[in-house]
């Protein structure tokens, strides 16, 4: 029985041990016994997948001290105890110290059929909440990675949630370094599929015969994984770089794809590199294969659409890093933010990683500027200052905010050092905090 719950039975005597387990599996629960206390513990942990029935009586540890350490490790772990004829002192000790019930010996068959079922209810229940709360959990924090409240990144959020509950099957297209691959971790992560299988295969990194393996199988005898289309069965299977697939791959998906039902067994999200001269992905797949897998569509805005996200994403991250290297966050200059606001980052979010963290180490060193980085990441960057067809207001008051948002962080939040440094009224200061949507709070 794939989904049986679980019975560790605990007891030095052996005849009780096979007797329990006996009656127990005809009633249909995956039993294991165990010889001592010392024993269970090897393999009875947190988040164990059934319930434990246990005498007391047994050399070298007792029933009672595995209880307590059981109930350290798992306080919800549903624990049987098995007790002396009349022995009510130990029977209402072991209630106190958490057990689930308790059973007399010599004990009723019926009455232990009926705890194992009201303790393996509970147990399930109580396993099913947790994997939930942890699925939620696991959706919000990997949400929470995505920095930035551009109208750009709002509108990608929405459709990471929007398609995320939906069944069909997702492309997802952007420049490179944009977050493609974050954003079909998250799609997995908010969706009814989360907690199921996700894998994920870079199909620009095999060449076309191990890629066919790899994806469709047959596996090499000594390798233990399931080909990518069985192991996936279920989840999410993410193909990254789609447009390399070859002909052949692509019959081969295509027929896959059709073999299942509707909704699909298995979501697959395509992930493709948009390139400012190369083909689409459109051009790249044969229709039929592209128009399946591009049913959703999520297309990733490349950072510099972003407009004051770059400046959030490079405080931020610098931060980070500033933390990881144990010295001081570099200062940018306004002269810098202008910079970085009009930089192409032709290599997106990865590019900002990378310079924000070359510019750590190099103010702990206590040279160079953020300019010089830029400057030396794109060589077209230096005195041109052009706005790309975007509007002044854009940059002035991204830039404003970056200003008051870091004068409030040096200043922990005290309103009356930041109206000091920036030379602010008090009213003028709260309309654009308001305005930028800044929180003192967040300060403190
Ligand atoms: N909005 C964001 N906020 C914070 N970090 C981000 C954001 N978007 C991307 N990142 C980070 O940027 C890096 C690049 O992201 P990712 O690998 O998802 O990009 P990609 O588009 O898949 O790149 P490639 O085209 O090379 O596959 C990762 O470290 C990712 O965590
Ligand atoms: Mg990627």
């Amino acid at each position: 029985m794939a989904n049986a719950m679980k019975i560790a039975i605990v007891d030095d005597e052996q005849d009780m041990r096979q007797s329990i387990s006996q009656w127990l599996a005809l009633s249909g629960y995956d039993t294991e016994t165990f010889a001592s206390a010392e024993e269970a513990l090897g393999t009875v942990g947190p988040d164990y997948p059934g319930i434990v029935i246990s005498d007391i009586k047994m050399p070298g540890m007792d029933g009672i001290q595995l209880l307590k350490k059981l109930m350290g490790s798992d306080s919800s772990l549903p624990v049987i105890m098995i007790t002396g004829h009349g022995d009510v002192p130990i029977a209402v000790e072991a209630m106190r110290i958490g057990a689930f019930d308790f059973l007399e010996k010599p004990f009723n068959p019926d009455r232990m059929s009926d705890l194992a079922k009201k303790a393996t209810n509970a147990r399930r229940l109580t396993l099913d909440t947790r994997q939930l709360r942890r699925e939620l959990a696991e959706g919000g924090q990997i949400m929470k990675k995505l920095i930035g409240a551009s109208p750009a990144m709002e509108r990608l959020r929405e459709d990471i949630l929007d398609l995320g509950q939906a069944d069909g099957h997702v492309l997802i297209e952007g420049e490179t370094g944009t977050g493609k691959t974050l954003v079909a971790h998250a799609l997995h992560a908010v969706g009814s599929r989360a907690g199921k299988k996700f894998t994920l295969i870079s199909c620009g990194a095999h060449d076309e015969d191990t890629l066919m393996t790899r994806l469709f199988g047959p596996m090499q005898p000594e390798d233990t994984r399931l080909p990518a289309i069985e192991e996936a069965r279920g989840g999410t299977l993410v193909l990254e770089d789609i447009e390399v697939l070859s002909d052949a791959a692509q019959a081969r998906l295509l027929s896959t794809i059709n073999d299942q039902g509707n909704p699909p067994e298995t979501r697959i999200v395509a992930i493709s590199n948009l390139q400012e001269e190369g083909r689409t992905c459109e051009q790249a797949l044969r229709p039929d294969l592209y128009y399946r897998l591009a049913a959703l569509k999520i297309v990733v805005p490349p950072l510099r659409a972003r407009g004051e996200d770059i400046l959030t994403l490079f405080t931020r991250l610098s931060e980070s890093f500033a933390d990881e290297y144990g010295c001081d966050a570099p200062k940018v200059s306004a002269q810098e933010a202008a910079q970085l606001l009009q930089a192409p980052w032709p290599g997106n979010v990865r590019q900002l990683i990378n310079l924000a963290e070359r510019a750590v180490l190099q103010s702990r060193r206590g040279q160079g500027t953020i300019a010089s980085l830029l400057m030396s990441d794109h060589d077209q960057m230096q005195p041109v200052m052009t706005t790309e067809g975007k509007p002044l207001k854009e940059y002035v008051e991204a830039f404003e905010r970056m200003l008051i948002d870091n004068t409030m962080r040096r200043h922990k939040g005290s309103i009356a050092a930041v109206m000091d440094e920036l030379c602010l009224p008090r009213r003028t200061l709260n309309e654009k905090m308001a305005k930028y949507g800044l929180q003192r709070a967040d300060y403190l």
